[in-house]
């Protein structure tokens, strides 16, 4: 939501930002600019409408811009269209003081009607332009300084970097509530949004935290708390390499992150799992403290919001607690019942968005012990959790998540397993079927991968129904959340997704001939409970893809139009198969409609707005 960078050294900055921004464009891309100071040609400013090409086509239409430093960003518009002059970087009226800014101000209205009223001219539609006036009005020769005042004024989330013309030597970034790194390198220092943007320079980095400002310069770097008091800061080394962050042959990242599932899968299960025990190092509960636990609070937005809904399934069975599962961006409005016997587990792929954040900040208020299941290393939920599970699906890079979702999967399954054993909820028998056939996970994920022109043919006699319905009783319907979201926020055709059984109760008449209906029926349990309901709608007309386990296809197949298929396994992990065909189907069809895959409209990776 919004990519920011920020370099100085003593290369010139202009292709280094704008390789940075291609790398942070996932984050946010309707508009990009860049701002390079040179002691000769002052500030320049570049920036435009559309994707990162855009930019760099105008950068070399005008022959380069010289300078050490700059500034970058790439945007994911709240306030204020996607136009030219909404893009950032903004200047200060007197082209001084160069912002990019991702994250809300709040008040901005309040401080831009106090700054015209002073006579201050604004010429964007944005809050971030805002900042730039607002340090203006501060700024007496100390840039550190005026970033205090405007942070002391300013309320939303933020992740800022300032350049101004006077101090030409260094950058200043601030953050709150929205993610910012400082990457360290000999004779140059980065600031920038997440660590793609600069893992081709350097690994050591550091993160900087709510309230704090750092001043860069290529030699040094300073960080700060709110009062200026000098903030210690612990460098990390990254130890991903960079062609996990680039497409290695694939025509999209979602295909090629599809593809990686059996190895994401495999990575996060196997270090966990020792002679035949899952063993999670990582956590630090004790049985008391799981035996005393009334409750689960699943916390999470979108995809990850659809792996707690699989994990209301596994969880409440294996543990025999209740499990509630909550929109992150509904739970601090709804008044929720959280005590100290309260067990929040949060899930969140980029561990920034920031409903999941203020959530996750809520129920600590209240009392709850937090446990999250997070990708990004070093992500501020992963740092204000209790304690974190990882999921070591390296970087994600298409929009659309896939190998994240099936990595926080496997961590249910092992947070599942753990407990259960534990808490004596579990037989040894049904714990060892389970754990042996999570092992077997990434060789089914495979086979299914195998056989994706299945999918792909499907796919291409699907793809133009306008209106999709997915439907699934249990893990099916957990899994059937989520297919349908993939394939409506990648190829933008409608579909929703509903428990089999609920249908009838409403849904049910906007069903008429033709109409696309997705039948996931792979739980074996009620396997004939959801084929009734696929006669029901097939007797309205519906088209009928199924999907189920290899052994139940014959029975499926005499009544849908076309069944997909996936191995058998155990029940529990059902969802880890299922939806693999789920992701590329919806991969397929919006590749036949010619789809942006990778960067869907209106949308963006990382929602650090609430
Ligand atoms: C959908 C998707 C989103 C995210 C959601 C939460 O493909 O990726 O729905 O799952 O925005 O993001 P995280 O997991 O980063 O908190």
């Amino acid at each position: 939501m919004c990519g920011i960078i920020g370099y100085v050294g003593r290369e010139e900055a202009a292709p280094i930002l704008l390789n940075g921004l291609r790398r942070l464009e996932y984050r946010g891309y309707d508009s990009a600019g860049v701002a390079v100071y040179h002691p000769e040609d002052g500030l320049t400013v570049v920036k435009t409408k559309g994707r990162i090409q855009n930019l760099a086509d105008q950068v070399e239409a005008r022959g380069g811009i010289r300078g050490t430093l700059g500034l970058g960003h790439t945007r994911w518009a709240t306030h204020g269209e996607p136009s030219d002059v909404n893009s950032h970087p903004h200047l200060s009226e007197n082209g001084r003081i160069a912002v990019v800014h991702n994250g809300i101000i709040e008040n901005y209205a309040e401080i831009k009607e106090f700054l015209q009223s002073r006579g201050v001219h604004f010429v964007s539609q944005t809050d971030t332009e805002v900042v730039a006036q607002l340090l203006e009005f501060y700024y007496d020769g100390n840039i550190l300084d005026a970033v205090t005042k405007v942070l002391h004024r300013i309320r939303g989330a933020y992740a800022l970097g300032v350049l101004c013309a006077d101090c030409p030597d260094r950058l200043i970034a601030a953050r709150k509530d929205s993610p910012l790194i400082l990457g360290y390198g000999d004779g140059f220092h980065f600031m920038a949004s997440d660590v793609t943007a600069v893992i081709q320079y350097t690994r050591d980095v550091c993160y900087l935290d709510d309230g704090e400002i750092a001043e860069i310069t290529a030699d040094n770097v300073w960080v700060y708390d709110a009062y200026l008091r000098p903030v210690e800061k612990q460098l990390h080394r990254v130890d991903w390499e960079i062609s996990a962050a680039e497409k290695g042959g694939y025509e999209h990242f979602m295909l090629k992150e599809i593809m990686e599932q059996p190895k994401a899968f495999h990575d996060t299960v196997s270090p966990r799992i020792r002679e035949g025990k899952v063993v999670l190092d990582e956590l630090t509960f004790t049985p008391e403290y799981l035996r005393n636990l009334e409750k689960i609070y699943v916390i999470a937005c979108g995809s990850s919001y659809h792996v707690g809904m699989a994990a209301k399934y596994t969880l409440e069975k294996l543990l025999r607690k209740p499990v509630e599962v909550t929109l992150a961006s509904e739970f601090r409005y709804c008044d929720p019942i959280v005590t100290e016997r309260t067990l929040a587990l949060v899930i969140s792929q980029s561990g920034e968005t920031i409903d999941t954040l203020a959530a996750m900040r809520e129920a600590k208020r209240l009392g709850a012990r937090v446990l999250s299941i997070v990708n990004v290393v070093g992500s501020t939920i992963a740092r204000e959790s209790d304690d974190v599970l990882y999921t070591w699906a390296g970087p994600e890079i298409a929009v659309a998540t896939t190998k994240a979702y099936s990595t926080q999967l496997a961590l249910i399954y092992l947070i599942g397993l753990s407990f259960a054993e534990t808490l004596g909820t579990i037989t040894p028998q049904a714990y060892d079927a389970i754990v042996d056939e999570l092992r077997r996970i990434p060789e089914k994920l495979t086979e299914i991968l195998n056989h994706r022109e299945r999918i792909q043919y499907l796919a291409s006699i699907y793809f133009n129904h306008p209106s999709v319905f997915f439907i699934g009783r249990n893990v099916d319907y957990a899994v059937g959340l989520e297919g349908s979201l993939k394939l409506k926020e990648i190829s933008y055709l409608h579909s929703e997704a509903y428990a089999a059984g609920e249908l009838k109760h409403g849904t049910i008449s906007l069903i008429e001939p033709g109409t696309l209906v997705v039948a996931l029926a792979s739980y074996a349990p009620l396997f004939e409970k959801t084929m009734s309901n696929v006669v029901e709608v097939k007797s309205r007309g519906a088209d009928v893809l199924g999907l189920t386990t290899a052994d139940l296809e014959a029975d499926m197949a005499s009544v849908v139009n076309h069944t997909l298929t996936v191995p058998q396994t155990h029940p529990m992990l059902l969802p880890s198969l299922d939806v693999v065909p789920m992701q590329l189907f919806a991969y397929y069809v919006a590749l036949m409609h010619g789809c942006d895959i990778d960067k869907p409209r209106n949308l963006a990776k990382s929602v650090t707005v609430e």
